[in-house]
């Protein structure tokens, strides 16, 4: 069971301090689901996605998998499909517990695809041979000079027919509208018992380490990397899912 996130009481924001620590690890569950509009849906939602797209004989990926939500999720809905999950992360310590979960899933007997849970860099995996990847929340943390390049590996290793989710907070173009867009993403927050305080800790720790981009840019992206097809199936203020089939 996941704790309280109570981290914004304690700790101070230092612009750009922000870490998948064991910390975060703690709370993460907790932190996600009041933090991210919509969380609670998508996740479910990738697994009902993942039946139309995974291909048997291949390999799903789920990419900055942290305590591995998308992975069960997906585990359970391709049972019967021959494909192997791969679960990548570059924290040790969200590694460390979804290991665990994985662990108590199979203790408990939950029927399941099998899944590799792999400690390392998204921008090092190898896409051969994949029919879907999953990019939950996790793009956004990686350089931006950076992003085109892993989609276009990504694009490249997947089969015909394959897809690519990739779900981000979005910045928007117009002032107006992003500062709207905030207002509402922090009422959300408000309603789910983060403080002021603790919102704008959050919000400085997160600087320069979270990098939003707008929709038209992981829109022009995901064509410039070889996808045919992009399209939004979700959205709640600033918080984007798109489906990239190849
Ligand atoms: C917001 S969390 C993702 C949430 C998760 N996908 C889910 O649906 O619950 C971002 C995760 O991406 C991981 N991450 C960030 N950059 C990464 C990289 N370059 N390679 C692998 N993992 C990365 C972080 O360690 C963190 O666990």
């Amino acid at each position: 069971m996941s704790e309280k996130d109570t981290l914004f009481q304690h700790q101070s924001g230092d612009p750009g301090s922000f870490r998948f620590d064991e910390r975060v690890v703690d709370v993460f569950p907790d932190m996600i689901d009041r933090s991210v509009p919509g969380y609670s849906l998508i996740v479910p939602m990738i697994g009902q996605l993942s039946r139309r797209f995974a291909q048997p004989g291949t390999v799903v990926h789920d990419l900055g998998a942290s305590l591995g939500a998308v992975t069960l999720v997906m585990r359970r809905a391709l049972a019967d499909r021959d494909v192997r999950i791969v679960a990548t992360d570059t924290s040790p310590a969200m590694v460390a517990r979804f290991r665990e979960l994985l662990a108590d899933a199979d203790a408990n007997g939950d029927p399941g695809a099998p899944v590799d849970v792999v400690e390392g860099d998204i921008r090092n995996t190898d896409f051969t041979n994949s029919s879907l990847a999953v990019l939950n929340f996790t793009l956004q943390f990686v350089p931006v000079e950076e992003r085109g390049e892993l989609l276009a590996r990504a694009a490249a290793g997947l089969c015909d027919g394959g897809a690519l989710v990739l779900s981000e907070k979005i910045r928007f173009e117009d002032e107006g509208e992003q500062e709207r867009q905030t207002d509402w993403h922090h009422d959300y927050k408000r309603l789910h018992g983060y403080s002021e305080l603790e919102i704008a800790r959050k919000r400085a720790a997160l600087e320069r380490v979270l990098l939003p981009e707008t929709r038209d840019e992981h829109e022009r992206r995901l064509l410039d990397a070889g996808f045919s097809r992009v399209t939004r199936w979700f959205q709640c203020f600033g918080f984007c899912s798109f489906l990239a089939e190849k």
